[in-house]
């Protein structure tokens, strides 16, 4: 008897710490307490100069305690969404962003961007477009990103 209570003491041991661990939020853990908390901002579309093909800017902040990943973007103006980095001047479509816990995912010009393909029609400046984000684990957001001039530079605001 006194042999079997050893064990089960290790074990109920062992299930405090690694409950202990999750609550604390390591950032990989999506599950038990933490998890994402996504806002966007700064999003913005320079009206696009070719008839069929976009670009757009976002910034998504994660103030959650677990990391998320965006995995697809759609658009009322856009038969299709796409997401790139740029690395080295070349631009690489990809099928997902991380975002990790406490920080940020950031597409900006001249870096990580949307585009928009099969355009339905030319955004114009003063418009705004619709955009769905789908993430990993959050439930989608929508954002209503609004059509800046072809030169638009956020840091001068022009
Ligand atoms: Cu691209």
């Amino acid at each position: 008897m006194r042999r079997a209570v050893l064990p089960a003491a290790a074990l109920v041991g062992a299930l405090a710490l690694t409950g202990c661990g999750s609550g604390a939020g390591t950032g990989a853990d999506a599950g038990g307490a933490s998890k994402a908390e996504l806002s966007v901002s700064s999003a913005y579309m320079p009206q696009p100069v070719s008839p069929d093909m976009a670009a757009g800017f976002l910034t998504i902040t994660n103030q959650g305690g677990a990391g998320d990943a965006l995995t697809s973007v759609g658009s009322d103006v856009a038969g299709k969404v796409t997401m790139h980095s740029t690395v080295g001047g070349a631009m690489r479509e990809k099928t997902s962003f991380a975002i990790p816990a406490h920080g940020r995912l950031v597409f900006r010009s001249g870096a990580n961007h949307l585009m928009f393909e099969e355009l339905k029609r030319s955004p114009k400046q003063g418009q705004h477009v619709t955009l769905k984000l789908t993430f990993a684990e959050s439930g989608p957001l929508t954002v209503e990103m609004p059509v800046k001039s072809a030169t638009y530079n956020p840091s001068t605001g022009h």
